[in-house]
């Protein structure tokens, strides 16, 4: 027996930490780089300041199998991230002055996170994580997890999902064309992909 579970900024405190932790184990990149305390004051940002909502899937002991969190479209702001979460950013900072690797990282996301994308429509979502406990690989969890998100945000009206991938990402991109998503631009870093629901 699985369960879903919609987490937003009404009920986040139950389960962020448990999210934090599958992303920090699952998910390789950028934000995972930069540590757990900054991780979380992303997702919180998204979760509260910016209307995101998380969707887990758990098993019948009620452990996370994966998540799916996406937020409305709109442009992230880093003067209202930095004002939201000054403490973390500062120490984010100081931190990545130790590593090279870490401010080329911290800078490659903010670039990332504010790329143009063209002719999207305010009733569109970004897809920003996604994750599936690695001994579940390949057995349809993920694609289950797009389907009831998507399920769900069609009822508030939403009309499509967006999601940009690191270009290379080959397993990524067959994993999202396997779910109906399609290619709608491609710069030098990533591929946008978009799914009507
Ligand atoms: C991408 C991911 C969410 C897919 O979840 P999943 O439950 O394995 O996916 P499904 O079983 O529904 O779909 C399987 C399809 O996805 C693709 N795929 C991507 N990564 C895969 C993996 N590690 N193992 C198996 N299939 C994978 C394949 O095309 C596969 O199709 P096939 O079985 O015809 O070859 C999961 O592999 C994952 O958590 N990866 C690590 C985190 C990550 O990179 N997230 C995406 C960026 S936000």
């Amino acid at each position: 027996m699985i369960n879903y579970r919609i987490i937003n900024k009404e009920n986040l405190d139950n389960e962020i930490s448990i999210v934090i932790k599958f992303h920090l184990e699952y998910i390789k990149g950028n934000l995972t780089i930069l540590g757990e305390q900054f991780i979380e004051s992303v997702y919180r940002y998204i979760l509260i300041h910016q209307n995101g909502t998380l969707f887990l899937l758990n098993n019948e002991k009620d452990k996370v199998q994966g998540f799916l969190l996406v937020k409305p479209h709109q442009k992230f702001s880093f003067t209202n991230y930095i004002f939201n979460n000054f403490k973390s950013t500062i120490l984010t900072i100081l931190k990545s002055l130790i590593s090279l690797k870490k401010i080329k990282s911290l800078l490659c996301l903010f670039k990332e996170l504010n790329i143009k994308i063209k002719n999207l429509d305010t009733k569109e979502v970004e897809l920003i994580a996604m994750a599936v406990d690695s001994s579940l690989h390949g057995k349809g969890v993920g694609s289950n997890l797009i389907y009831f998100a998507s399920e769900n945000l069609k009822k508030k009206g939403l009309i499509s999902i967006f999601v940009r991938i690191f270009k290379n990402d080959l397993k990524i991109i067959n994993f999202y064309s396997k779910n109906s998503f399609s290619l709608i631009q491609s710069t030098n870093y990533f591929k946008v992909f978009r799914k009507k629901i």
